[in-house]
C-alpha cells in the first residue's frame, strides 16, 4: 500500500513501504544518491537513498530532475541525522519534469517573482506553510461554530443587493453584455443580509465564503475577492458578539498552534521572527474594549507626546486609517483591542443607532494589520433603518433591499453579527505581510493571468 510521507516517517526501521511524491532535491555521487521527496503531507518530506549497486535503479533516479513525480519502493532505515528514510530498491514511475526552465529550483525565490508563478509557487515550502495554516485556521473556524452549535448558511454569491451600500460591487453580465435577471446583478461584497434573515428564524448562522469587491485600493490588506466569515446570531447584543469574535479567534490560533509548529518555525524565520509570542499574546490576553471616543482620547494624546501620523488632526468623526488602528493595538494595547460605538457617519446604515449621532458598530484591531473584524448590532427598528438609509444620502428603492427592511416589521429580535476578514486572519497568524501572499490564487486590481 502507498503512504503518506507524514506516515511513513513514524515507521520503524525494517518496514517495507512505498512513497510517491515530488523531487525537492536530487543529490548524487559516484556511488550513492539522495532525493528529498515531498507530497504535502509533511513539510520536510523524507530522504530517499539509492545505490550504486542496485544498478537500474540507481542508473534512472541518478537523472531524476527536480519537481520530477515518481513512485518507489523500498525499505525504511534508519538515517544517519535521525529520524528515518526510505533506500530505494524498486521504481514503479517516473514522469520527469522536462521544462528547462522551470522557474522553482534551488535557491530562494522572491515573493514578488513567485506571485507571476502562482501555480507553482505551492511547491516551495513557504507556500505550503502557509496554506496549511490557512487550511487549519479555516477548519478550525467551523469547528469552533459546530461545537457551539451555529448553524452554517450558505449565502448566495450572485445577489442582486449592494450590502455595504457603498457602490463597490462587480456587476454581472451574460457574454454579450445583457443582464440575465430581471434586474442587474452582482457578486456579493458580505453574506451579513442573507445572513440576518436566517439568524431570524434559526438563531446563530454563520456564513463563511468568498466575496467581492471593486475597491480600487492597491494596499497590502485589501483584495478583490477575499473570504469573509460572518456570524449573525438574533437576541446578541454587540458586546456578546464582541466575545463570540474573541472566543472565535482564541480557539483557531490555538489550534494552528497545535497542528502547524513545523510551519510556524519556517515561517517565523521568513517573516516575523516573534510570531510564536505573537500568537500566544493572542490566546492568553483578553481582548481589551474600548468606545470611540476613548480611541481618539488616546490618539490624541499619543500626538502630543510626540507619535507621527501621516493624519495627525484627530478629532472625533474621523475615520481611523490603518496607521491609528495599528498604534492602538501595537503601541498602546499590545494586542487585539476592540473599538465600538462609532459615529453613525462613518459606519454602514444597517447599524443600530445610539440616538447620540453614534452607532453600535465595532472593529477589532490587531497588531501588524488593523481592522480584522467590523460588525454591530443592528438597528431593529423599521423608521429608524428608512431614516438612516435617507440620512446617508442611500436611496432604498436603488438598494432593492426591500425584504431586508421588512423584516423589521417581522417579528426582527434583537440581532448582532461581524465579518472576520480570513486573508487578513492567516497574515496575522503567519507573519505574511501582503494578502497577495496568503491567497491562492490572488485577485487585486491590475492583470489577471489565472
Ligand atoms: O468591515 P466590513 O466591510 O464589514 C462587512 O462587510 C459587514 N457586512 C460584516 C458583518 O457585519 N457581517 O468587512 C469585514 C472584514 C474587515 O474587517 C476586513 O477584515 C475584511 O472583511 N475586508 C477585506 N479583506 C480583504 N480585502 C478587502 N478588500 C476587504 N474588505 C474588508
Ligand atoms: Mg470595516
Amino acid at each position: 500500500m502507498i503512504m503518506e510521507i507524514k506516515k511513513i516517517l513514524e515507521f520503524q526501521p525494517g518496514t517495507k513501504t512505498k512513497a510517491r511524491g515530488w523531487v525537492r532535491f536530487n543529490r548524487v555521487s559516484k556511488n550513492i544518491g539522495f532525493i528529498t521527496l515531498f507530497d504535502g503531507s509533511s513539510i520536510d518530506g523524507i530522504q530517499l537513498v539509492y545505490k550504486a549497486e542496485n544498478e537500474s535503479v540507481f542508473e534512472k533516479l541518478s537523472s531524476v530532475t527536480q519537481h520530477s513525480s515518481i513512485i518507489v519502493s523500498g525499505t525504511v532505515v534508519e538515517a544517519r541525522q535521525g529520524g528515518v528514510e526510505i533506500e530505494v530498491n524498486e521504481i514503479e514511475s517516473i514522469n520527469l519534469n522536462q521544462d528547462e526552465k522551470f522557474p522553482i529550483g534551488k535557491k530562494e525565490h522572491g515573493l514578488e517573482f513567485l506571485r507571476d508563478v502562482a501555480h507553482l509557487r505551492p511547491k516551495t515550502k513557504l507556500f505550503q506553510s502557509i496554506m496549511k495554516v490557512r487550511s487549519v485556521a479555516g477548519q478550525a473556524i467551523h469547528e469552533y461554530f459546530a461545537n457551539e452549535g451555529w448553524i452554517n448558511v450558505h449565502a448566495p454569491i450572485i445577489t442582486g443587493n449592494d450590502a455595504e451600500g457603498a457602490g463597490e460591487a462587480f456587476y454581472i453580465t451574460t457574454s454579450d453584455g445583457k443582464t440575465f435577471w430581471d434586474k442587474q446583478a452582482s457578486l456579493t461584497v458580505s453574506g451579513q443580509l442573507h445572513a440576518e434573515g436566517y439568524a431570524q428564524a434559526m438563531g446563530k448562522v454563520y456564513t463563511f465564503g468568498p466575496t467581492f469587491r471593486a475597491e480600487n485600493s492597491n494596499t497590502t490588506r485589501h483584495a478583490n475577492e477575499f473570504w469573509m466569515m460572518e456570524p449573525e446570531a438574533a437576541f446578541y447584543d454587540y458586546q456578546e458578539m464582541m466575545t463570540v469574535g474573541e472566543e472565535n479567534i482564541k480557539f483557531a490560533s490555538r489550534k494552528v498552534l497545535e497542528l502547524c509548529r513545523p510551519e510556524l518555525e519556517l515561517l517565523s524565520k521568513y517573516f516575523e521572527k516573534d510570531l510564536f509570542a505573537r500568537i500566544e499574546n493572542i490566546i492568553s490576553k483578553p481582548f481589551e474594549r474600548i468606545s470611540y471616543t476613548k480611541a481618539i482620547e488616546l490618539l490624541q494624546q499619543a500626538v502630543k507626546d510626540g507619535a507621527k501620523f501621516e493624519v495627525s488632526n484627530i478629532e472625533f468623526g474621523i475615520d481611523l486609517g490603518s496607521e491609528h488602528e495599528k498604534y492602538l493595538s501595537e503601541q498602546i494595547f499590545k494586542g487585539p483591542v476592540y473599538v465600538h460605538d462609532y459615529p453613525s457617519k462613518i459606519k454602514s446604515f444597517y447599524m443600530y443607532q445610539n440616538g447620540d449621532g453614534t452607532c453600535r458598530g465595532f472593529d477589532l484591531l490587531v497588531p501588524g494589520i488593523g481592522e480584522l473584524i467590523g460588525g454591530s448590532e443592528r438597528e431593529t427598528r423599521y423608521d429608524v433603518l428608512l431614516k438612516t438609509i435617507e440620512e446617508k444620502g442611500l436611496n432604498k428603492d436603488e438598494m432593492r433591499l426591500d425584504w431586508y427592511i421588512d423584516l423589521r416589521r417581522q417579528g426582527y429580535s434583537q440581532s448582532s453579527g461581524y465579518g472576520l476578514g480570513f486573508e487578513r486572519f492567516v497574515m496575522l497568524l503567519t507573519g505574511v505581510e501582503n494578502i497577495r501572499d496568503v491567497l491562492p490564487f490572488p485577485r487585486t486590481p491590475g492583470k489577471i493571468n489565472y
